[in-house]
């Protein structure tokens, strides 16, 4: 049977364009569908934060920090994570959190790419608060690759956006099973896009939606996962100035010069909104849900657009590698 219908050209290629029809078919229906869930959505019922105990792992800027702030407007415990840097701007982060309205806010240095750091702020988060709620995997770097880079420079891409997050989740896993607890990891829209120049950012945040939508499966619906797939967000990590620090590709302009950006804040606010409301994915600026349909849809398009359109203005953020 799988021979006589898959080992053949046609049939093989009639199968595809038969799920491509009824896909067609199917459409009107899933966009109410998609309608229905996104009002139902609005009037879902929101976590009460107060007195919970959130763990958020690259806190000391960007979308950690502020996702600190909108946790400790909501009364929640934190404990906040950032490697240690001699300008950390972490002990700042936790001061503003509880003016903000954190109860307690606890600060650990640690590096998320290993594991001995990471059970360890686990460990300490429990010994402190007795307890996790939400634990936020969102620590991360971006560097641009090219193929002219020494290509092992970028072993630690992987081993920080990657294994950064799965790291704290497993020894946190235990603990939420416990509160019923949720687990939001930033992946990025780049790992579902895979623009040019993304080289091995795009691998680690495809593989982070691949490891959490294959972990979702063991450990729901006792624990919820939400996967953030973010757009271009305005941080330090699409500046210039950013991509002047590590390695890969040096930027001329910010990218939000160049390309859409949405604001840090009113993305954090409704991160923090559809995670209390029980929100599995999370996609800001909402826009971005339409090119991963364009992306799955019609590939060519996808393809077309980042060969004629992104290069050119790909050049011009350049300056030197
Ligand atoms: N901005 C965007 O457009 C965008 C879009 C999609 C997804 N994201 C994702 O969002 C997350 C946050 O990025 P951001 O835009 O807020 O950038 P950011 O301001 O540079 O924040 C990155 C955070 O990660 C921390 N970090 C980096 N390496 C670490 C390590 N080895 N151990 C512990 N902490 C570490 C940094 O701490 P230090 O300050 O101590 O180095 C910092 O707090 C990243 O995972 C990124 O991939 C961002």
């Amino acid at each position: 049977m799988y021979e006589a219908c898959f080992n053949n050209k046609f049939t093989n290629a009639l199968v595809f364009y038969i799920f491509l029809l009824l896909l067609l078919l199917v459409s009107p229906f899933l966009f109410f569908w998609e309608l229905i869930h996104t009002v139902r959505s609005c009037f879902r019922c929101s976590e009460n934060m107060s007195g919970k105990v959130v763990l958020i792992t690259g806190a000391s800027s960007g979308l950690g920090e502020l996702m600190a702030y909108e946790y400790a407007k909501r009364g929640a415990y934190l404990a906040i994570i950032a490697i240690k840097e001699p300008e950390s701007r972490l002990e700042q982060v936790a001061d503003r959190a509880r003016e903000l309205g954190s109860p307690d806010v606890l600060y650990m240095f640690a590096d998320v790419s290993k594991v001995d750091e990471c059970r360890m702020f686990v460990d300490n988060t429990i010994k402190h608060f007795g307890h996790l709620d939400h634990l936020v995997c969102n620590a991360g770097i971006g560097p641009i690759y090219s193929i002219r880079h020494e290509v092992t420079k970028f072993v630690p891409v992987m081993d920080i956006n990657f294994w950064g997050s799965v790291y704290p989740t497993h020894f946190a896993i235990p603990h939420l099973m416990k509160t019923k607890g949720k687990i939001i990891v930033n992946a990025s829209s780049a790992g579902v896009l895979h623009p040019p120049k993304g080289g091995f950012y795009n691998a680690s945040k495809a593989a982070l939606i691949s490891f959490y939508e294959s972990l979702r499966f063991e450990v729901s619906p006792t624990i919820t996962i939400t996967i953030l797939t973010l757009g271009f967000i305005q941080t330090n990590l699409i500046t210039a100035e950013y991509s002047t620090k590590g390695f890969g590709v040096r930027l001329r302009k910010d990218v939000k010069d160049v390309l859409p950006t949405m604001g840090a804040e009113p993305c954090t606010k409704a991160i923090v909104d559809g995670v209390c409301k029980g929100a599995t994915s999370i996609t800001e600026p909402r826009f971005m849900k339409a090119l991963f349909l364009i992306k799955f849809l019609f590939p060519q398009l996808h393809s077309f657009y980042f060969n004629v359109g992104v290069p050119s203005k790909n050049r011009r953020l350049k300056r030197d590698e």
